[in-house]
């Protein structure tokens, strides 16, 4: 029988798992699930037997792809698959796929959450600011980035977006104007959302350059991953400039010097938490089952990210 492994250090909602396990069961397959696990070595032994695997952001690396004796797919449950080794799964002839867009809102409502509640004071009591009439730079314009654009209109901010792989007519079609460079955008806006993948190009390309541009006040918002920062810059900028602030859907690595030095202008949560919601881990949970059942019974590649 096709054994499919759920491996997820931070678990899907049970309404989710439920739902994975109705899909496999049904094609005739069987759950394993392994979750919450704290050990990685834990991860490397659930796969040894199985033929698929859906993760999140579990690190898959070629020590877990080599040990599946029996592995054919890996789905990332999520949009970025920054945490799994293709090459590794290349080599052993194991497709990679994700679930792009079925995560999206979650993230999208999480960067408004966090703004919301960085410029009202962390509620504290004190007068704020609102996010009506303020301009908004969307770095990346992806399925986040555009549930982004949309939430941001509902609020009445004039929303900007960059993304070099995406027709200014499609930006515009929403009504977002499209500006040519990321230069542009932080030049012109006091809120940036941010919305690219993590790569080679991208490691630590938010750095002192283009943080400089921002007016003040300035809030940088990363939804997107904590590598995409140039950390040394960053801390650099908030020495220079007062009235900038950094939020971030993870904690930053040196989140010490933050604590210390900047009290007021940061907010981290403690574990990543933008997809975490019952509708987005139903989304792309159930997404991720159905595309290991059609990719076994009918050899269906669509969404696979290493060719
Ligand atoms: C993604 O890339 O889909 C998001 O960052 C969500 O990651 P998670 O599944 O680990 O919460």
């Amino acid at each position: 029988m096709i054994k499919v492994l759920v491996a997820t250090d931070k678990p899907f909602a049970p309404i989710a798992v439920k739902g994975i396990r109705q899909v496999i069961e049904e094609a005739g397959f069987e759950l394993v699930l392994l979750e919450g696990y704290t050990n990685q070595d834990d991860f490397v032994k659930a796969i040894e037997n199985v033929d698929a695997v859906v993760v999140r952001s579990d690190k898959t690396d070629k020590a877990v792809i080599d040990n599946g004796k029996n592995l054919k797919i890996i789905v990332r449950a999520g949009a970025g698959y920054d945490n799994i080794d293709l090459q590794a799964a290349k080599d052993k002839g194991v497709c990679v796929m994700n679930t792009p867009g079925q995560n999206s809102n979650a993230v999208a409502e999480l960067a408004f959450g966090m703004m919301v509640y960085y410029i009202r004071n962390f509620f504290n009591g004190k007068s704020g600011t609102e996010l009506k009439g303020k301009k908004l730079g969307i770095h990346a314009y992806g399925a986040v980035g555009k549930n982004v654009a949309r939430i941001a209109k509902g609020f009445g901010m004039a929303v900007y977006a960059f993304d070099p792989f995406i027709s200014k007519e499609e930006i515009e079609k929403d009504g977002v104007k499209c500006v040519d460079s990321a230069e542009e955008l932080y030049t012109h806006c006091n809120f940036i959302s941010l919305h690219i993948p993590a790569n080679s190009k991208t490691k630590e390309s938010i750095n002192h350059g283009l943080l400089s541009l921002m007016p003040t006040p300035g809030v940088l918002v990363n939804t997107a991953r904590a590598e995409v920062i140039h950390e040394a810059d960053l801390l650099k900028i908030f020495e220079e400039k007062k009235g900038f602030a950094y939020l971030s859907d993870i904690e930053p690595v040196n989140k010490g010097e933050f604590e210390a030095r900047f009290k007021g202008r940061y907010f981290f949560t403690p574990k990543k938490m933008g997809a975490q919601t019952e509708e987005a881990n139903i989304n792309a949970g159930i997404a991720a089952a159905k595309q290991i059942v059609n990719f076994i019974k009918n050899g269906d590649r669509t969404f696979q990210v290493n060719k």
